[in-house]
């Protein structure tokens, strides 16, 4: 592998200028595919990242030169996921960036109470491996119950990354990724804790479980969007591998399947590169569609 990234070597400025370099226009090839693809925007370092992680995959699929796997991902359905899933950043936890979930909990309370007996819908659009998802469903159902109210929700989690959408939809985790992150009382009561082989697992409990539903959604492709509307869409640390044209088409993206009125959070870093003007801003990155 070492002979195969050495043999690539990566100039100083990033995909554009490694067209030149030998063997490389293939890298410029791959980097161009993602971005085109997904959005995700690779700077050199990640290029970097990229030709070792690919010179792997090479080695594991026998194939001797970094242009016969750039075909195969240009083919090939199923490479290409691989290609996504190596490529993805895939960080997340459990109440990450708490006080989002401080302003869901506000807001699912005021929504619900408003409109007794409705369906409060919110939306995962980078869902990853389901921590946040979840972390959604055990504060809208500490909502009702806090509120008595009549009504129910339901969750919908997206990702361009088919494997880790399988874990998500699981819905088990380590002791490690559950303990310290989600408040003991919480963890007893949305968590089975595993037993003999599942020792030291935990599953989210059923009745969560039959609340969400995990799915394929491109960011950059509105065709997919989902068919319904929703009270909160959480698209939180994902824009920070575009760039700004592709955030603005995320961005618009899922402004357009929020309710009037819903709430759409961004990650604490990241920020619209313009105003729109159907989105207030309310501070903590979180926003509101007014209109
Ligand atoms: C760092 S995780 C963020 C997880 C979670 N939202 C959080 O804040 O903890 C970013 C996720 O965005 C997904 N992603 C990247 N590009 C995407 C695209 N074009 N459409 C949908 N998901 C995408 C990745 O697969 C990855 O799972």
């Amino acid at each position: 592998m070492a002979r195969i990234a050495k043999s690539l070597a990566i100039p100083d400025q990033g995909p554009e200028s490694v067209k030149t370099a030998s063997g490389s226009s293939a890298i410029s090839g791959l980097a161009r595919i993602l971005v085109e693809r997904t959005g995700i925007h690779l700077d050199h370092h990640r290029v970097s990242r990229m030709v070792v992680k690919v010179s792997r995959r090479m080695e594991e699929l026998s194939i001797p030169s970094i242009d016969g796997y750039l075909r195969v991902v240009q083919g090939d359905a199923s490479e290409f996921q691989t290609f996504v899933h190596m490529m993805t950043v895939n960080k997340t936890n459990f109440f990450r960036e708490i006080e989002h979930f401080r302003i869901l909990d506000r807001f699912a309370r005021e929504r619900l109470s408003a409109r007794p007996g409705s369906r409060f819908l919110a939306w995962s659009a980078a869902a990853s491996t389901g921590e946040e998802a979840w972390t959604i469903g055990m504060i809208l159902h500490e909502s009702l119950q806090a509120i008595h109210a009549r009504g129910d929700f339901r969750i919908l989690g997206t990702d361009i990354n088919m494997r880790v959408l399988q874990a998500a939809s699981d819905g088990v985790y380590t002791s490690r990724a559950v303990q310290g992150e989600v408040p003991a009382d919480l963890l007893r009561k949305y968590f089975e804790k595993g037993i003999g082989r599942n020792e030291g697992l935990y599953r989210v409990h059923s009745g969560l479980r039959s609340r969400a539903k995990f799915r394929y959604f491109n960011l950059m492709d509105p065709s997919g969007r989902p068919g319904v509307q929703f009270d909160a869409v959480f698209l939180r640390n994902v824009l920070i591998y575009f760039k700004p044209d592709d955030v603005m088409r995320a961005i618009q993206n899922v402004t357009a399947s929020l309710l009037p009125g819903g709430m759409l959070f961004l990650g604490h870093c990241e920020a619209l590169p313009v105003k729109i003007p159907e989105l207030e801003a309310l501070g903590h990155s979180t926003f509101r569609r007014v209109r």
